[in-house]
């Protein structure tokens, strides 16, 4: 197996914590010891619902937040020891795309100063080779190079996407982190998206860390999938075993959301939801399982014992004391979502080399 690009190290992210005044106060952990490892040529998906600390992952990552404590070797550099924002030699192995196409670009600058804006970091390169640069990336993101003198305003919501991803790959990143990236777009738009990236990807051997919501796109197109929950990775693992053969409550529970076509296992899902016991969701579990509050299955020892990562047959790891041999309940149950939602006309899933 070829070592990773990037191996994140009980990683923790933490808001605030200090007032004005130098008095502390109690901040908001985002991230609390997430482990996560990304190979070259991978693609890894992250979820979780709204709030469970995925930018928070991506951003400390990309260096505009601070790591509170952890390491995040990537590319035989700590990121997380660099305090004072990454050298040049860092930030072009590491690019971005985020969620909105809309203030993601300057609208001051024409499409040809967007793409070629990292250039700049190569001194030597003339006007005319940017130029011919830019039309280049043009190309790559499936856009005319008569694009290149217009402005963000006179695009939509995809092509913005297209000109952010291509600015992304000009200087031939290692890494792509894709927060999002096509949440808000149309469902068509989403897929020709998904596709474009995927086509970079085999053509460049890059990774990428791929937040969504869909778990269904994410289960399509990436390689392995970890599951977040109130900061903590609860599940991680390949990307089927993950999302066939699911081995953490939570991930479940994801995967119940997912839309089904059929409307008998529709209602059938509905009426197990109604029955499940009522649930309260504090922020900050101090002790425990964090998911122990809304786990249907949580035993004593969730309330009093913080699982660890345990192996999952199958490949990967999750934290939930049941999968223990002498957990009261079997862990792992066969969930096969029957439609696989909207990402069903998306690409078929690069398998890890
Ligand atoms: N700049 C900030 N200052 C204080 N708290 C923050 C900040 N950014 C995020 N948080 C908090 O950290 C937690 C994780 O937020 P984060 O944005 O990482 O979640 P997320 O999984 O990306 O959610 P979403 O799916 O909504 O984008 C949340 O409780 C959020 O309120
Ligand atoms: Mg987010």
């Amino acid at each position: 197996m070829t070592d990773p690009l990037l191996q994140i190290e009980d990683l923790t992210v933490t808001y605030g914590g200090r007032s004005l005044l130098g008095l502390k106060t109690r901040g908001v952990d985002a991230v609390k010891g997430a482990n996560l490892t990304i190979r070259p040529g991978e693609t890894l998906g992250l979820v979780g619902e709204s709030g469970s600390g995925k930018s928070s992952i991506a951003n400390t990552l990309l260096g505009l937040v601070p790591a509170s404590s952890g390491r995040m070797m990537f590319d035989g550099t700590d990121l997380a020891q660099m305090k004072d924002g990454y050298p040049d030699v860092v930030r072009r192995k590491i690019q971005a795309v985020f969620q909105d196409p809309y203030s993601s670009l300057n609208p001051s600058m024409t499409v040809e100063q967007i793409v070629t804006e990292p250039l700049k970091i190569h001194a030597t390169m003339t006007r005319a080779d940017r130029r011919a640069r830019a039309a280049e990336l043009l190309r790559m993101v499936n856009l005319p190079e008569t694009h290149l003198p217009r402005y963000p305003n006179e695009f939509s919501g995809g092509q913005r996407q297209r000109i952010a991803i291509a600015a992304a790959l000009a200087l031939q990143p290692k890494l792509i982190v894709l927060d999002e990236p096509v949440s808000a777009l149309d469902v068509s738009t989403q897929n020709q998206i998904i596709n474009l990236l995927y086509e970079r990807r085999d053509a460049t051997g890059m990774s990428y860390l791929l937040i969504a919501h869909d778990l269904a796109l994410v289960h399509h197109i990436s390689d392995r999938i970890a599951v977040m929950y109130l900061g903590h990775i609860v599940e991680e693992g390949p990307a089927d075993r993950v999302y066939h053969q699911p081995a953490h409550p939570y991930t479940r529970a994801l995967l119940d959301a997912v839309p089904l076509l059929d409307p008998e296992r529709q209602r059938a899902r509905r009426a197990a939801r109604r029955a499940a016991p009522p649930t309260d969701l504090p922020r900050i579990a101090v002790q425990g399982c964090p998911y122990r509050h809304r786990c249907p299955r949580a035993i004593d020892r969730c309330r009093s014992e913080s699982p660890r990562a345990l192996a999952v047959p199958g490949g990967g790891t999750a934290e939930c004391h049941l999968l223990e041999p002498s957990g009261t309940t079997p862990p792992a149950q066969q969930t096969t979502p029957g439609a696989k939602g909207p990402a069903s006309n998306t690409p078929p899933r690069k398998e890890p080399a």
